[in-house]
């Protein structure tokens, strides 16, 4: 990519999920599985995330990025169903970071997993049809390279917890 969409990409990665702010911590720190209103409400932060930077003149290129980083490529994502390369490129990397990020991550329901066993649930959802599997087997061979981003055991979100 050049350096300008470089640039829009690590924006996106820092505001993708600036919409939580209107999800309630219970629902966000719930240990156990979400009920069906719960997912509804979790559901709204890409749009409302969206809404929250319009305004902003100098995030209008990654609006589609915040809308759209919960799209699955069979289209059984949300909240506008978009299949395969309907959905943007930066939406569709933003979400594999993001997936292994929270894999990598210590939650409040579940221990941090290792590297290799983040990148084969990455693969296990390219496989159902969900992410773009070019894109996750790109991303294997950069993550497993160790060069660009090293394992870490907390997410820079997480260490603000501390
Ligand atoms: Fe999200």
């Amino acid at each position: 990519m050049p350096e300008d969409d470089l640039r829009e990409l690590r924006t996106a990665c820092l505001l993708h999920d600036v919409g939580k702010v209107a999800v309630p911590d219970e629902i966000l720190l719930k240990p156990g599985a979400l009920n069906t209103q719960e997912i509804e409400i979790v559901r709204q932060h890409p749009a409302i995330g969206e809404d929250i930077c319009a305004p902003l003149k100098s995030l209008r290129r990654i609006l589609p990025v915040i809308r759209h980083h919960h799209e699955r490529m069979d289209g059984s994502g949300y909240p506008d169903g978009l299949c395969g390369h309907e959905i943007p490129l930066m939406a569709r990397i933003v979400q594999i970071a993001d997936i292994y990020d929270a894999l990598i991550t210590n939650r409040p329901y579940r221990d941090a997993l290792p590297s290799e066993d983040a990148l084969e649930t990455l693969n296990r959802e390219a496989g159902y049809g969900w992410l773009d599997s070019s894109l996750v087997w790109k991303f294997s061979q950069i993550c497993r390279c160790h060069e660009y981003f090293p394992v870490r055991g907390r997410s820079m979100l997480a260490s603000y917890y501390a």
